[in-house]
């Protein structure tokens, strides 16, 4: 399904990048830009842009940027047919319903169809909660101290007794076999379906936008496993959803605390607490600290106080700082987690706990020290060069003296010495990036995992191309000299390729290159944002005429011999001898700086 690019355009033009940008974030205007700090990465310091003349958004920290409708994916993980929606009422603009592909409906259909059965679902185990047999139930929530309100909020349940009643509701309401196999609450053996959760208190789980996305089930008592959870389908993918998070984004408190289990987000919420967020029976992940670092700068970590939560909260912490969010821990002892402090001090100790507690880093330093035996020289040693590694790891050199000064003073170590020691540290093992260590450690299949250099090596082919569009977008008129020296297929990036393709057409029929237009040409969002990226490179100002046409020359060098490069290796795989002296001769007359190329 698409709309024509003339309808496209209409909706992005008739919405102005400031405005639309301006509903979510608070701009400055500074010269010619508006500035703010950016709401896809999180930081202190304002390096998010939106520029009112080429209708584009840029963030010189993460590099994303793009026009108003990649702002409104991004920022609302809308697809792009969504954002245009939201675009479109906006301005007034009908859109026209536009057929959907067979497929393009069956997935939509799917995906539609899995939210209304796990809303039915939950709907189902909320009335089976109040139903005689449920009583359980209701019971066991009670017993843990939850209000009938709170109950309610979180629209808790029950699972029966008996292992097929979910299923047989289901298949009633017209849900066949092959559906219900994608919906994770019915399990399937030669005797047929069986409810996944049954005999369970039920905590469905809501996406950010109060969607049912999936069910956690625990057990009332001992048993295993303790809590049993959905499997991920189409609609739940665990690592990127925050238990809590509809409600806690309403909560405008400008810190999040960040818990392990349901009930701790639960109690915290009925407490008032209502910023309180947990990850879903999994260890946090990058996507949920790209989500939380959207709403938030400041995270308060109240993992459990026993070895797994000190373990969970290592590392998340720099997961979290990763993307900008300052991180501090919240001591719980002697109580185990939220909910059982809560229960026992009540709220008002838990907002003095909130309000003393510690810095990420000191918290890092109390577990390497616990780690160490600091009465073994050789131990106490150990301790001081690991303290250093991780003040290595501040690339602010204000901020790691800082925090270098106030372990010493805190650890009473003589200064002089343990400085010396960073200096020989830093020597050694060279400065450490912060996130480094976990992000190899990360398994994540999806994730294509690219070497430095390989990142250099795509980097220094990009580059000129980048810089080459932005030239032309800032300077239509140089058109005319580069459509006789270089065309578009010699930028060997595919996307790059199709961006080049555009401009030079736009330049060709229009005289200019409008850059936010082209960017909504890409449908899929990551494209979009690697677009914006190539138009909104920055250029080296106050370069005289004859420079910039120096610079712009030695582009078009660069680019046609990485194209040649890539040509040759191909006529040398099929053996066209003459294809490659031609090649040689090309590479040889480009790389004599001496050849004019205009
Ligand atoms: P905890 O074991 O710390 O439980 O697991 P809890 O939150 O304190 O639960 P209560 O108070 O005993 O009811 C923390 C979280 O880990 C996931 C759940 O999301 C749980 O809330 N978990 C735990 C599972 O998914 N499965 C399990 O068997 C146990
Ligand atoms: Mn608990």
């Amino acid at each position: 399904m698409r709309y024509s690019d003339d309808l496209i355009e209409e909706v992005r033009s008739r919405n102005d990048i400031v405005d639309v940008v301006g509903m979510y974030v608070h701009l400055t205007k500074k010269s010619n830009r508006y500035w703010a700090c950016c709401p896809f990465h999180g930081e202190k310091t304002a390096s998010f842009t939106v520029n009112p003349q080429t209708q584009m958004f840029y963030c010189f920290g993460c590099h994303k940027g793009g026009n108003a409708i990649t702002f409104v994916m991004e920022y609302d993980s809308l697809s792009f047919p969504e954002a245009l929606k939201v675009l479109a009422d906006r301005a007034g603009v009908q859109l026209p319903d536009v057929e959907a592909t067979a497929e393009e409906k069956a997935q939509q259909n799917l995906i539609q169809r899995l939210y209304e059965v796990n809303k039915l679902a939950a709907g189902y185990f909320y009335s089976a909660r109040k139903s005689e047999r449920g009583k359980i139930a209701d019971n066991y929530f009670k017993k843990r101290g939850l209000t009938d309100e709170t109950i309610k909020h979180f629209g808790l349940g029950y699972s029966h007794m008996f292992s097929d009643d979910l299923y047989k509701f289901l298949k009633e309401k017209g849900y066949d076999d092959g559906f219900l196999k994608e919906t994770g609450l019915v399990t399937f053996s030669e005797k047929g379906g069986h409810d996944k959760f049954w005999n369970r208190a039920m905590f469905p789980i809501m996406d950010e936008r109060d969607r049912v996305i999936a069910f956690g089930g625990r057990v009332m008592g001992d048993g295993e496993p303790k809590y049993l959870n959905s499997p991920e389908t189409r609609v739940f993918d665990k690592s990127n959803n925050l238990y809590g998070l509809n409600y806690a984004k309403l909560s405008r408190k400008g810190y999040f605390l960040l818990c392990e289990g349901y009930m701790d987000v639960i109690s915290l919420h009925q407490a008032g607490f209502t910023m309180a967020v947990a990850s879903l029976g999994t260890a946090l992940t990058d996507k949920h600290a790209t989500k939380i670092s959207k709403y938030v700068k400041d995270v308060y970590l109240t993992y459990d106080s026993d070895k797994a939560g000190i373990n969970a909260a290592i590392r998340a912490i720099p997961m979290l700082e990763a993307k900008g969010i300052t991180v501090k821990i919240v001591n719980m002892k002697p109580y185990k987690d939220p909910d059982e402090f809560i229960k026992a001090l009540g709220a008002e100790e838990y907002q003095k706990r909130i309000d003393t507690a510690e810095s990420s880093f000191f918290f890092e330093i109390e577990v390497i020290k616990s780690r160490h035996n600091l009465e073994d020289p050789k131990e106490k040693s150990d301790f001081y060069t690991e303290v250093a590694r991780r003040l290595l790891e501040f690339s602010g050199e204000l901020e790691r003296k800082n925090y270098e000064d106030a372990f010493v003073k805190r650890y009473n170590v003589p200064y002089k010495a343990f400085d010396e020691l960073l200096i020989k540290v830093a020597g050694r093992e060279g400065p450490k990036n912060r996130g480094d260590s976990y992000e190899k450690n990360q398994e994540s299949p999806n994730r294509e995992y690219r070497s430095k250099e390989e990142k250099q090596r795509d980097e220094k082919l990009l580059q000129p191309q980048r810089l080459l569009l932005t030239y032309l977008v800032n300077e239509p008129a140089l058109y005319k000299k580069l459509k006789a020296v270089i065309s578009p297929e010699e930028f060997t990036d595919n996307l790059y390729r199709k961006v080049a393709e555009l401009s030079f057409s736009e330049c060709e029929s229009s005289g200019i290159v409008n850059a936010a237009r082209i960017t909504s040409l890409f449908e899929d969002k990551d494209d979009q944002l690697k677009v914006g990226e190539i138009f909104q490179t920055e250029l080296k100002g106050d370069m005289s005429e004859m420079e910039r046409m120096k610079a712009v020359e030695d582009l078009v060098r660069k680019i046609k011999l990485s194209a040649i490069e890539t040509a040759l290796a191909a006529a040398a795989e099929v053996g066209d001898s003459a294809r490659v002296s031609q090649l040689f001769a090309e590479q040889i007359r480009l790389k004599n700086k001496n050849t004019k190329l205009f």
